[in-house]
């Protein structure tokens, strides 16, 4: 396993100058992917107006410039590849919105302690290029006020097969990048121990696409008690 310092390095090398192009290009042309599409409508019907958007690993910022559109007041974008965050960068000043997009370049699980909450937090495609799915869920779970929406890969045994393929052609073009598949069912269990219930899924094959909302204490344990009397 990549440490997280390889990780991220990595990412800055594979998501780079061309890919960020090619990518940015696309949305011009279509708009957001498929994927980030299903987030995007999982999402619209809660209030954006006035909200906050933390998006982890935003690429090129589809689902930023989606939310300022809404008018969403501010968005924080925190990015490992710095082509990806130049071009993001670059958007956001062609549309007028430097004082409402804020851009962050690292790893966000090495820095979020210097990172603001928001009412939103999204991580579209972004877990499965971490090594280690906790910290970078944990750090999330807790910068999300209201809502977290997040994509990943379905874990069953073909998704590992491509990954493992996936991951050797980086390796023979000497990347340090290469995705990884963790387990859907602890993912999930780990963001509902942090206090959030799901109220989204779908499946946009191969990606599972979520949205989660954090449950008041006084909700959570009302519900509980609900159940508890109904057994
Ligand atoms: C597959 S791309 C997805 C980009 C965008 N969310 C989308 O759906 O188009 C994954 C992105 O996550 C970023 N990334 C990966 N790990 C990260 C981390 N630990 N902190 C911040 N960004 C990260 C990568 O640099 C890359 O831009």
């Amino acid at each position: 396993m990549a440490t997280i310092k390889e990780h991220c390095c990595g990412a800055d090398a594979f998501f780079d100058h061309k890919r960020a192009v090619t990518q940015y290009a696309d949305y011009l042309k279509k708009g957001p992917t498929k994927v980030t599409a299903r987030m995007i409508q999982q999402l619209e019907n809660q209030v954006i107006k006035d909200g906050t958007l933390l998006d982890i690993g935003g690429g090129i910022g589809a689902l930023a410039w989606w939310f300022l559109e809404k008018n969403g007041a501010r968005t924080t974008a925190v990015e490992a590849s710095s082509a990806y965050l130049e071009l993001a960068e670059k958007y956001a000043t062609e549309q007028g919105w430097e004082a409402k997009a804020r851009f962050i370049f690292g790893d966000f699980a090495g820095m979020h302690n210097d990172v603001p909450v928001a009412d939103f937090v999204t991580l579209d495609k972004v877990v499965c290029c971490y090594p280690e799915y906790r910290s970078i869920l944990q750090a999330s779970c807790q910068k999300a006020n209201g809502y977290l929406a997040l994509s990943y890969p379905m874990d069953g045994f073909l998704s590992r097969i491509v990954a493992f393929f996936a991951g050797l052609k980086t390796r023979l073009k000497a990347d340090d990048f290469k995705p990884y598949i963790h387990p859907v069912v602890k993912m999930r269990q780990l963001i509902k121990e942090q206090g959030f219930e799901r109220v989204a899924h779908d499946l946009a094959f191969p990606w599972h696409v979520e949205t989660y909302r954090r449950v008041d204490k006084a909700e959570a344990e009302a519900k509980a008690k609900a159940e508890e009397s109904f057994n």
